[in-house]
C-alpha cells in the first residue's frame, strides 16, 4: 500500500518569522496520521521549520539543491547541507525552476541521483505546457522528461522518489486539470515507470498531481487509483487550508 503524501510548496514565500508563526498554527490543527505531510519552505526557513516541527510527524523539504557537495558555486545550497538540517524531501525540476532558471533534464537527473545518494527524497516534477496540451503531445513531453530525469536510478532506488504531475497551465492558474485527465496521465506515468523497472517497482513509486489542488477538488483527486498524492502551492500557505488538504 502506498501511504499518501500531500505536500506544500511554500515557492519564495514566508519569511522566517512568518515561518515560525504559520507553522505554529499547523501545527496546532488536528491532522491526519494516515497522511505523509510535508512543508516544502524556502531555504531561509529550513532550520526553524526543522526545529519548530520537531516534535510532530511533519516532515520538512526544500525546493531545490544542487548536485555537488561543496566547492565553487556561488548561490547554490549543496546536499550535505540539507543532510545537515535534517530535511526529508527536496523538490527537484520543478516547472518554475525549468522554465525560468532553464533548468535542463540532464542537469535534473545529477540532482535526483545526488538526492538519493544523500538520502534526501527527490520529488520530481514533470508535466506538459498549455501549447503541447492543445497538441496532444502531453504524453511525449512527460515520457522523455522522466527517461532523462530518471537515468541511472537503480530499481532498488526508484521506489524512493515521489513523481509529481504538474500541468503546467494548471500551476497557480486556477485551473485545475480533470480528476480524470490527472489520473490519465498519472497512469501513464505508472505504466512508464512498468517500462522502465518492472510492476513490483511502478507499484510502490508514489505519482502526484499538482495544479491548483485545493481543499474543494481534493478527495476528488486523492480518489483516483494512480494518484497518491498532491503537491500544492497557494492553498498550502494557510494553515485552515493545509489542514483541510491534509484531512482530505
Ligand atoms: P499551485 O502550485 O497549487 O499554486 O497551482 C502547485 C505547484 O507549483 O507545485
Amino acid at each position: 500500500m502506498r501511504k499518501p503524501i500531500i505536500a506544500g510548496n511554500w515557492k519564495m514565500n514566508k519569511t522566517v518569522t512568518e515561518t515560525i508563526a504559520l507553522l505554529k498554527e499547523i501545527s496546532s490543527k488536528d491532522l491526519s496520521k494516515n497522511v505523509e505531510k510535508v512543508v516544502i519552505v524556502p531555504f531561509t526557513s529550513a532550520y526553524s521549520a526543522v526545529k519548530e516541527l520537531k516534535n510532530t510527524d511533519i516532515k520538512v523539504g526544500c525546493q531545490n539543491m544542487y548536485f555537488e557537495e561543496s566547492g565553487a558555486y556561488t548561490g547554490e545550497i549543496s546536499p550535505l547541507m540539507l543532510n545537515d538540517l535534517g530535511i526529508d524531501y527536496v523538490i527537484i525540476g520543478h516547472s518554475e525552476r525549468r522554465e525560468i532558471f532553464k533548468e535542463s533534464d540532464s542537469l535534473i537527473n545529477k540532482k535526483v541521483l545526488s538526492a538519493i545518494e544523500h538520502s534526501i527524497n527527490p520529488i520530481l516534477c514533470c508535466g506538459e505546457t498549455l501549447e503541447e496540451r492543445e497538441n496532444n503531445r502531453q504524453e511525449d513531453k512527460v515520457k522523455s522528461q522522466l527517461i532523462e530525469d530518471l537515468k541511472n536510478i537503480s530499481k532498488d532506488d526508484i521506489e524512493k522518489v515521489v513523481i509529481a504531475y504538474e500541468p503546467i497551465w494548471a500551476i497557480g492558474t486556477g485551473k485545475t486539470a480533470s480528476s480524470d485527465d490527472a489520473e490519465e496521465m498519472c497512469k501513464f506515468i505508472r505504466d512508464l515507470l512498468v517500462e522502465l523497472y518492472d510492476s513490483k517497482s511502478a507499484s510502490k513509486v508514489r505519482i502526484q498531481y499538482g495544479g491548483s489542488v485545493k481543499p474543494e477538488n481534493v478527495s476528488e483527486i486523492m480518489s483516483k487509483d494512480n494518484i497518491d498524492g498532491a503537491l500544492v502551492g497557494g492553498a498550502s500557505l494557510k494553515a485552515d487550508s493545509y489542514a483541510s488538504l491534509i484531512n482530505f
